[in-house]
């Protein structure tokens, strides 16, 4: 069976859309792009020119088009303060819906899109696609096995400069709200614990070209002792971390670091007496399935499966709520200047 998509938001991350959906055999054989809705119509136009998707409805107005269409899917790539909106137009007409990360500008709306979806009996699942990919599956198959024995700690360096322009760099928490949600949810994903509490400093350093947040510090308590350290900067020019942060993983018996790129470097203690033990490296097996290892692709293919087989997909709504929790707690701790309590 092949579905019908309208893709609502057609700027700059659309194009990984499409391109993911026209670059991934199985993703083209079974999705059609019936329409194009941009508040703008000729960025939406623009698009359609670009990837040759002729024969389309093209609008800017989400309601209007998925009335022409009769669309099965919506494919929500708008900035996040208009998610919430689209998201609850697409589901009352009867589509499963895809979003882009953040889930929702506020723990609230988030707790009403999970309401919404079950109520349509839809799905509404979530793009966090920096958890679809080799490294991050193969951290979590490594600490799976117990190589490193019990995990105790997480600790990610994320330190990049872009100058994006446009809503970023008008936007309140950017760091947070829009980054550092990809790294929270994979150090859940990786570690497998619930998050317990947060405390956050978070700040706009001198020279920043962001009007708020651009730098945070967290130290997050998850389930059985396990601690998540997040040290980030959006304004750190120079010598940088990967996109994925610089992550150092430590277990009872010994660490993992990795990168974020191609450097993953694990090892145990070794034999030796004295004041240190010395290591014995470990080798850290390639992920389990390559199909979980293509971002936005990869995430795309579950969300069709999960409509398929009626099994929920990994980010759904539901699940993702609660790596959004991490980012809405990071927030009001740098607010009050208190731990958060995330449990609850
Ligand atoms: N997953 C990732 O790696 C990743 C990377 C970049 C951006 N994103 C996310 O993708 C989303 C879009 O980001 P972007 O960089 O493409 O932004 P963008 O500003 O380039 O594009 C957003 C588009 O949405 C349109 N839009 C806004 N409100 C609308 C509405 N109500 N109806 C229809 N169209 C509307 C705007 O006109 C604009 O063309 C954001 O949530 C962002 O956080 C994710």
């Amino acid at each position: 069976m092949t579905y019908k998509v309208v893709l609502c938001g057609c700027g700059a991350m659309a194009k990984g859309w499409l391109r993911a959906v026209q670059s991934t055999p199985d993703l083209k054989a079974a999705l059609t792009v019936v329409g194009l809705v941009d508040l703008n119509e000729s960025v939406a136009q623009s698009l359609a020119a670009e990837f040759g998707l002729a024969d389309i409805v093209i609008g800017t107005d989400l309601n209007a088009v998925l009335e022409e269409t009769k669309a099965d899917i919506v494919f929500d790539v708008v900035i996040p303060a208009a998610r919430h909106s689209v998201v609850t137009s697409a589901l009352s007409r009867g589509c499963h819906v895809l979003s882009e990360k953040p889930m929702a500008s506020s723990m609230e709306e988030a707790a009403d899109l999970v309401r919404a979806a079950n109520a349509a009996g839809r799905i509404h699942s979530v793009v966090q696609n920096r958890r679809f990919i080799a490294g991050v599956r193969r951290m979590r198959r490594f600490v799976e096995s117990g190589a490193i024995g019990d995990i105790t700690a997480i600790h990610c360096d994320f330190f990049i400069g872009p100058h994006f322009g446009g809503f970023r760099e008008k936007m309140d928490n950017v760091l947070l709200l829009d980054m550092a949600i990809h790294t929270f949810d994979a150090a859940r994903y990786v570690s497998d614990k619930q998050p317990l509490s947060v405390y956050c400093l978070e700040t706009n350093p001198p020279g920043s070209w962001y009007a708020h947040g651009a730098a945070a510090n967290a130290v997050f308590r998850f389930s059985d002792d396990v601690v998540f350290t997040y040290r980030g900067s959006w304004c750190a020019e120079g010598e940088r971390t990967s996109w994925e942060s610089a992550w150092r993983i430590v277990g009872t018996r010994g660490m993992l670091t990795w990168d974020g790129d191609e450097t993953f470097k694990a090892a145990v203690a070794g034999p030796e007496e004295g004041l240190l033990r010395g290591f014995e490296p470990v080798e850290i097996p390639q992920p389990l399935r390559a199909e979980e290892t293509h971002g936005h692709a990869s995430v795309i293919a579950d969300f069709l499966a999960a409509i398929r087989t009626g099994q929920r997909p990994e980010t759904t709504g539901e699940d993702n709520i609660r790596s959004l929790a991490m980012v809405f707690g990071a927030i009001e701790s740098a607010r009050n200047g208190r731990v958060v309590d995330l449990a609850a």
